[in-house]
C-alpha cells in the first residue's frame, strides 16, 4: 500500500529512505520542523518520561486524540465498533486519553445520526467505554495508575445533523457569508438565541457529572473544528452578551467552566482548541492550477469570521486572541489544552495534513509537511506564550516513518508536552507502545493518509481504516469506498 511516487511535485514521506534525506527536505520548507536523527532507546527517550497533569503523574508523552466513528446507535449509545476503537486507544500505550471521541451533550448537538450522545439512558453504556479502555490498557501496560482519561463534550452547532434522515439541522452562533449558503441557511432561524445558549450550560454540567461518576479524570469543553463553542469565539458580528468583544465571545465557555466547577467539584477540565484558522478552501477553478485554493474573500474584508487570524489578510495567522484565550484558561484553572486548528469541513488540510483529500475535500494546496510544520510551530509558540498550560500537540500522523523522530524532538525541546495521535491509531494503534519499547515500526501499518476514514462517513458509512486495518478491509463499506474513489478518479 506504500506508494512512493511524487504527487503533483510533492514527494511522499515513504520516498525518503533515511532521516537525513527527510531532514534535507524539511530544510526546504518555509516553516522549520525539528526532527531528531535517531529515536533514542526507551530509558533515554523523552517520550517515555512522565509528566504531571493536575498533580497526577501521567506515564508518558503520548496522547490519543478523540476519533469518532459515526458508528453509535441512533439513540447515541456505543456499538461494538466504538468499543473496539476505545479498546485500541487503551492498547496504544498512550497515557493521556484525550476524550475518546466527541460526545454530544444533547440530541440537537449531534454531528451525525450515529454520534454518541449523553442522556441519562445512555449512562451505563457510555461508562463501559472507559472500563473497556482501561482493561485493555492494564493488560498491555500493567497499570492504569498513570493513565489520565477524559471525555470530549460537544455541541456541533453549525454542523449538527442529529436525525436519522441525515439532513443538516444547523444551530449557529452567527450568519456567515460563505458557510450559510453551503448549508442551505437562508434566514436567522438557525441562530441560537441568548437564552438558548444559556440553556446549554446544564447539559454540559449533566454530562460532566456523569463523566466524573464514571471515573473519567477530566472533560474536554471542546472549542474546535467549527463546532458551536469554537464558532462562538469568532462571533464578532453577533449582537448581545455572546458576541462582539472578546469577553462576550468567551462568555459561554466561561459560564460552562464555572458551572462544571460549581456542580462537579474535583473533575478536571481540558480544552481542545482550534488555535488558528484561515478562510474556507475549495477545488481550483479553471486556470487556477491543480491544487486547492482559498475562496475569494475579498468582497468580505475585513474577515470577521475566524478565530486566530488577521481580519485584513485572513490567509495570515494571528495568535493574539488565542494567547488571550489561553491566559483566560490559565486564570480559570484550566491548564490542559490540546491544540488543533481550523475546521474539517471547510479547510481540512490545515488540521489533518494528507496526501489525498476526502470525498468532500480538495487537492492539497501545499506539501502536507508544511501543514504539519505549521501546526507544530503554532503549538510551540502558544506553549512559549503561556507556559503554565500543559500542551498536547496535533499534526503528527502525516509524518509517518518519521513521526517518532519529530515527536521526540518536539518533546525534547519543550515545544510541546505531549504528542497526540489521531488517524495513525486507526491503522496502527500500537505505534506508541512500539516506540516506547524500542521496537521498529511496522511499516505496513503506517497511515498513508488516504482519507478513507473521512470519505466513508461523508457518505453516511461508518469510519475506520479501510485500506490497512484487516477488520475494516473485510467490511462491505470497503468496496463502497473503493467505488467512490474510482468515481473521483483516484
Ligand atoms: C475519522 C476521524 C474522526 C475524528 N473525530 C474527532 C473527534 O471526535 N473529536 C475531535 O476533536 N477531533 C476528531 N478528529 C480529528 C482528530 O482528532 C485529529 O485532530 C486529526 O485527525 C489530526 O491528527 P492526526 O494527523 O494525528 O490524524 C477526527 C478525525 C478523523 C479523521
Amino acid at each position: 500500500m506504500t506508494d512512493e511516487r511524487d504527487l503533483d511535485g510533492v514527494p511522499r514521506v515513504a520516498a525518503f529512505k533515511t532521516v537525513a534525506a527527510f531532514k534535507a527536505h524539511l530544510a526546504s520548507l518555509p516553516i522549520p520542523l525539528d526532527c531528531d536523527d535517531a529515536v533514542l532507546p526507551p530509558r533515554k527517550n523523552p517520550l517515555g518520561k512522565p509528566v504531571t497533569i493536575y498533580g497526577r503523574i501521567v506515564g508518558n508523552r503520548f496522547a490519543t486524540h478523540p476519533m469518532e466513528g459515526w458508528d453509535g446507535t441512533p439513540d447515541g449509545k456505543p456499538t461494538d465498533l466504538v468499543l473496539r476503537r476505545w479498546t485500541h486507544f487503551g492498547v496504544s500505550g498512550a497515557k493521556l486519553i484525550w476524550g475518546g471521541e466527541a460526545v454530544a451533550v444533547r440530541h440537537d448537538g449531534r454531528a451525525n445520526p450515529n454520534q454518541l450522545c449523553y442522556t441519562k439512558d445512555n449512562e451505563r453504556a457510555l461508562a463501559t467505554l472507559l472500563s473497556a479502555l482501561k482493561a485493555a490498557h492494564r493488560e498491555r501496560c500493567g497499570t492504569t495508575d498513570d493513565l489520565f482519561a477524559g471525555l470530549q463534550l460537544t455541541h456541533s452547532g453549525r454542523y449538527s445533523r442529529p436525525d436519522p434522515d441525515n439532513t443538516p439541522r444547523p444551530r449557529i452562533a452567527y450568519r456567515h457569508p460563505i458557510l450559510d449558503p453551503r448549508l442551505g441557511i437562508v434566514d436567522d432561524g438557525p441562530v441560537f438565541t441568548d437564552t438558548e445558549l444559556e440553556g446549554l450550560i446544564p447539559d454540559y454540567v449533566a454530562a460532566a457529572r456523569f463523566a466524573a461518576g464514571a471515573g473519567y479524570d477530566f472533560v474536554d469543553v471542546k472549542c474546535c473544528h467549527g463546532y458551536l463553542l469554537h464558532e462562538l469565539l469568532s462571533a464578532h458580528t453577533r449582537p448581545g452578551p455572546y458576541g462582539g468583544s472578546f469577553e462576550n465571545r468567551t462568555r459561554l465557555f466561561r459560564e460552562i467552566v464555572a458551572a462544571i466547577r460549581r456542580d462537579v467539584p474535583g473533575l478536571h477540565l481540558g480544552v481542545r482548541l482550534s488555535s488558528f484558522d484561515l478562510v474556507p478552501f475549495a477545488h481550483p477553478g479553471p486556470n487556477q492550477g491543480t491544487r486547492g485554493v482559498p475562496i475569494d474573500f475579498r468582497p468580505h474584508l475585513p474577515w470577521r469570521y475566524a478565530f486566530g487570524n488577521n481580519p485584513d489578510n485572513p490567509l495570515e495567522i494571528d495568535l493574539t486572541e488565542p494567547i488571550a484565550f489561553l491566559r483566560l484558561c490559565r486564570d480559570l484553572g484550566v491548564t490542559l489544552a490540546n491544540f488543533t486548528a481550523a475546521c474539517p469541513y471547510y479547510n481540512p488540510h490545515l488540521m489533518r495534513p494528507a496526501t489525498f483529500p476526502p470525498s468532500d475535500g480538495y487537492p492539497p494546496p501545499e506539501d502536507p509537511l508544511i501543514g504539519c510544520a505549521r501546526l507544530l510551530d503554532v503549538a510551540a509558540r502558544l506553549k512559549r506564550a503561556v507556559p503554565e498550560i500543559t500542551v498536547v500537540g496535533t499534526g503528527y500522523t502525516y509524518l509517518q516513518e518519521y513521526l517518532p523522530h519529530v515527536a521526540q524532538a518536539q518533546v525534547r525541546l519543550g515545544r510541546v508536552d505531549l504528542v497526540g495521535l489521531g488517524r495513525m491509531l486507526l491503522s496502527y494503534p500500537e505505534l506508541p507502545h512500539h516506540v516506547l519499547t524500542g521496537r521498529p515500526l511496522d511499516r505496513k501499518r503506517i497511515c498513508r493518509t488516504f482519507s478513507e476514514c473521512t470519505t466513508a462517513p461523508r457518505n453516511h458509512m461508518v469510519s475506520g481504516c479501510f485500506p490497512l486495518d484487516p477488520f475494516y478491509k473485510a467490511r462491505p463499506e470497503a468496496e463502497a469506498v473503493k467505488a467512490l474513489k474510482k468515481k473521483a478518479g483516484r
